[in-house]
């Protein structure tokens, strides 16, 4: 039986899943937090679901090794095309991001015509259609991979007319068919969720997979008699397989806070 005050690792192919930390610890301030980002191999969002499996199963082993209670999959892509097959071998309890994403856009829509993003291979993978269709399967859903949305949010391209034009140009389709809700499959995306906003227009709900994540991760502690009630909670690390200043920079700006000490972690050790 794992310790409820061991930390809860989070686990994404870079930076972005430092906005679903962000969310977590801010959820659940008694926690402790592992941060693993895999910054050498990023972006997994357009590499194979074989490829991102072998990935995803190394941060896991890496896991297990810290003795963490919870894995979050902060990423959307491995959450979409690793997780159904880890999920059935994992010895510790793991949340991905597409199944509280795709519960908050089911309870959301009204008028059935749900829109999500993501990268190449986490549309392609249909992951959140079939969590959708499991829960609701009369709901109407359109995907759109959004592939220069990960590098705009990593410059900080947040405003302005490109990131605008952009949004505009993948959105349109979505608005046209007559969405009232859009999830956002990607860590990267709330960042940009003021120009998505525009572009989808008024009365479209923005799910943030960040904030259902922290929400289930708080459900299933709870569940599981695992929650950490006494604190005193954060003093996060940071593992990284990559380190540079931009890097440190970057991850600064995702998690909105210092993530100083980063320390580095080689993956390939770990199967
Ligand atoms: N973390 C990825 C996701 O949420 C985006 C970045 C990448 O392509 O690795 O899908």
């Amino acid at each position: 039986m794992s310790d409820p005050t061991a930390p809860i690792g989070v686990f994404d192919s870079g930076v972005g899943g430092l906005t679903v930390a962000r969310a977590v610890a801010g959820r659940l301030p008694k926690e402790t937090l592992v941060y693993l980002g895999d910054t050498a191999r990023v972006p997994y969002g357009a590499k194979s679901p074989a490829t991102v499996t072998h990935y995803t199963r190394q941060a896991l082993a890496f896991f297990e090794k810290l003795k963490v209670k919870l894995v979050v999959i902060a990423c959307n892509t491995a959450s979409a095309a690793a997780l159904p097959e880890l999920g059935r071998a994992a010895r510790l309890p793991l949340v991905g991001v597409v199944e509280p994403g795709a519960r908050a856009a089911v309870a959301h829509t009204h008028n059935g015509v749900i829109g999500v993003i993501g990268t190449r291979t986490t549309i392609a993978s249909e992951s959140y259609e079939e969590a959708i269709h499991r829960l609701n399967p009369e709901v109407v859903i359109h995907g759109r991979s959004c592939p220069l949305f990960v590098p705009l949010a990593e410059e900080g391209w947040l405003t302005g007319p490109v990131p605008r034009w952009v949004a505009q140009s993948y959105l349109e389709p979505l608005r046209e068919a007559g969405v009232d809700t859009l999830v956002l499959g990607c860590t990267h995306y709330p960042l940009l969720k003021g120009v998505i906003a525009q572009a989808v227009g008024d009365g479209v709900t923005l799910v943030d997979s960040a904030d259902e994540t922290a929400r289930a991760v708080e459900e299933l502690l709870d569940a599981n008699g695992l929650a950490n009630y006494t604190g005193p909670g954060g003093g996060h690390t940071f593992y990284a397989t990559d380190i540079s200043d931009t890097m440190t920079a970057l991850a600064e700006s995702f998690f909105s806070g210092p993530v100083g000490g980063m320390k580095i972690v080689d993956l390939e050790s770990f199967g």
